[in-house]
């Protein structure tokens, strides 16, 4: 069992927690898959980046359905990531670096392989196996229709028949997700008990927190009523208008979770929420006292570049969070959205979600990658914690020209291959330029093919290499820490201008350019590090920013 007594007690609070999805950052055997063992060799390379955490998306036990998305065992590690002993060595080495580990919880669904779904398909109608699930009848003289409307948020329907033991058509169960995600029922005493024992399971190998997958699904309205919005309709409203997503009552589950996880602290062991919810002010309700510790802040993520709109978005989750006591939680990338460096790489913005095939609009790399770096240096200044997601540091684009036939997201194939998906986004890193595989696994093979592209990215020809991202990173991060920013408070410039964000936190003043002009710093700005070269003449150029020493700052507005 690891020890992370180490750590600070409210380390939380302004970490910075790098997103491994472990599938996809380093392979040790050669299989082309990565694995909990080459994450642990790569481990040293987080620390020295600078973060103070690493989150890891799901190693259990899976057929992969949903990329491990899809648990059939909580309790141990899929082959194909290694073993609970490797858990272990990993939670050691990383006590070692002083680095927390979050690992991601799947409470909304268990795989359809999981023995209770199975048990739940065997037992039959009414029985209490099939009580853990959202087992109904259907509807229609003999239950031919489906029980209500609702729809999977990979596309298709959100419900699937079964064959019952008899072999007669039988009920129908319910996903939000993949049909091999069966959601679980959250009023069933069952389930809450058993996930109490799988946070305790864990927690006692020494991990310090969860990361908890759509938080925002567990507690569906009572009767499951049709869905009576449409598309259109939902876009505009509170997410909690949709039966199925945001109920009150699921911040009881939290209350539950937060009372197990308070009796292993100090230091605090965390819960972060994926609750993509709107207005800020449901969202704040899952980090309220006595709730989680954290929720991602997606509002940001989802922002065009544009300043009015950052501003907005900065200030209303910095209103909302601070209103329950919360700090932000900050995130531009993760394994669900197209990379920001390709996201920002269009002249109109675009949303995160979706995935870019070949024959889509390209986005501009230049450009892209110019404005991502921009927008983390904006990010990791702002107050409150903040989560990267592997490669961004390396500037990694999106694969935006995967061949079709290698895609592996229940996200095309639901959605009848008209939704490219999310591998884009889950290519293995690339970790040497002239290597085979960039170096992502000894024997060069990679389960997702990566871009010609990566070559450039590779960590090996970023490291030590002035300018490169990897070292713009590098020292955003020392400086955050140096200048306790994630601590700090953010005060806007006095009279801003309409194209550029000028704002301070603690010692440190922070500029970003999203005009066409260059913007003057003044004659003694003091630059501690900037997204990219300034001008010739020292000036901040287009979808630029910079950190300066505050107090320096000239050209007051009069
Ligand atoms: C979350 C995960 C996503 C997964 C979905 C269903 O949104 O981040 O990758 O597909 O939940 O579990
Ligand atoms: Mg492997």
């Amino acid at each position: 069992m690891t020890d992370i007594r180490a750590l600070a007690p409210d380390w939380w609070i302004d970490a910075v927690t790098y997103q491994v999805y472990p599938r996809s950052f380093a392979d040790s055997d050669g299989d082309g898959t990565g694995d909990l063992p080459g994450v642990t060799a790569r481990l040293a390379y987080l620390a020295e980046l600078g973060v103070d955490a690493v989150w890891l998306s799901p190693f259990y036990r899976s057929p992969l359905h949903d990329a491990g998305y899809d648990v059939s065992d909580y309790r141990d590690v899929d082959p194909r990531f290694g073993t609970l002993a490797d858990v272990d060595v990993l939670l050691a080495r990383a006590e070692e670096l002083g680095l927390a580990v979050v690992i991601d919880l799947v409470p909304n669904h268990t795989s359809s392989e999981h023995p209770w779904f199975q048990a739940a398909l065997a037992a039959g109608r009414g029985s209490p196996e099939r009580a853990r699930y959202l087992f109904r009848d259907g509807r229609g003289k003999d239950g031919e229709l489906p029980p209500n409307n609702w729809r999977s948020g990979f596309g298709g329907p959100g419900w699937t028949r079964v064959t019952e033991p008899d072999g007669s058509p039988g009920q129908w169960y319910l996903h939000l997700f993949d049909v091999t995600q069966p959601d679980l029922d959250w009023t069933n005493p069952e389930v809450a008990a058993e996930f109490e024992a799988v946070l305790r399971f864990w927690l006692d190998r020494g991990v310090a927190g969860f990361r908890v997958d759509v938080a925002h699904g567990l507690v569906k309205t009572p009767g499951l009523p049709d869905l009576t919005h449409t598309r259109e309709e939902l876009a505009d409203l509170p997410t909690n208008a949709a039966p199925m997503w945001d109920q009150d009552g699921v911040q009881e589950i939290y209350t539950a979770w937060r009372r197990v996880l308070d009796g292993y602290g100090p230091p605090t062991r965390i819960l972060c929420a994926e609750a993509w919810v709107t207005p800020p002010e449901r969202m704040a309700r899952y980090v309220r006292p006595g709730q989680m510790h954290q929720s991602f802040g997606f509002d940001f993520l989802s922002s065009p570049w544009e300043p009015r709109a950052l501003r907005r978005v900065v200030d209303a989750s910095l209103e909302s969070m601070s209103a329950v006591g919360a700090p932000v939680t900050w995130v531009l990338s993760n394994h669900d959205v197209v990379r920001h460096a390709s996201r920002l790489g269009f002249p109109q913005p675009v949303g995160p979600a979706g995935g870019i095939r070949a024959h889509d609009p390209q986005p501009d790399p230049v450009l892209g990658l110019r404005r991502a770096r921009a927008a983390t240096t904006l990010m990791l200044a702002l107050p409150g914690a903040a989560y990267l997601y592997q490669g961004e540091e390396l500037g990694l684009p999106e694969h935006t020209t995967l061949p079709d036939e290698v895609r592996d997201d229940p996200v095309w194939l639901r959605s009848g291959h008209t939704e490219a998906g999310r591998d884009g986004a889950r290519v293995p890193l690339p970790w040497v330029a002239d290597a085979p595989g960039f170096g992502f696994s000894p024997t060069g093979r990679t389960w997702l093919p990566q871009p010609e592209a990566y070559r450039d990215h590779a960590a090996d020809a970023q490291s030590g290499v002035l300018g490169s991202t990897l070292e713009l990173y590098r020292s955003l991060l020392r400086l955050r820490r140096e200048f306790r920013l994630g601590r700090g408070e953010l005060v806007w410039a006095s009279t801003p201008r309409s194209t550029v964000l000028d704002l301070r936190n603690g010692d440190v003043r922070v500029v970003v350019n999203l005009g066409s002009r260059p913007v003057d710093l003044g004659p003694d700005a003091d630059v501690l590090v900037a997204s990219g070269p300034l001008t010739r003449n020292g000036r901040l150029p287009r979808d630029t920013a910079a950190w300066l020493r505050a107090g320096t700052s000239p050209r007051r507005p009069a």
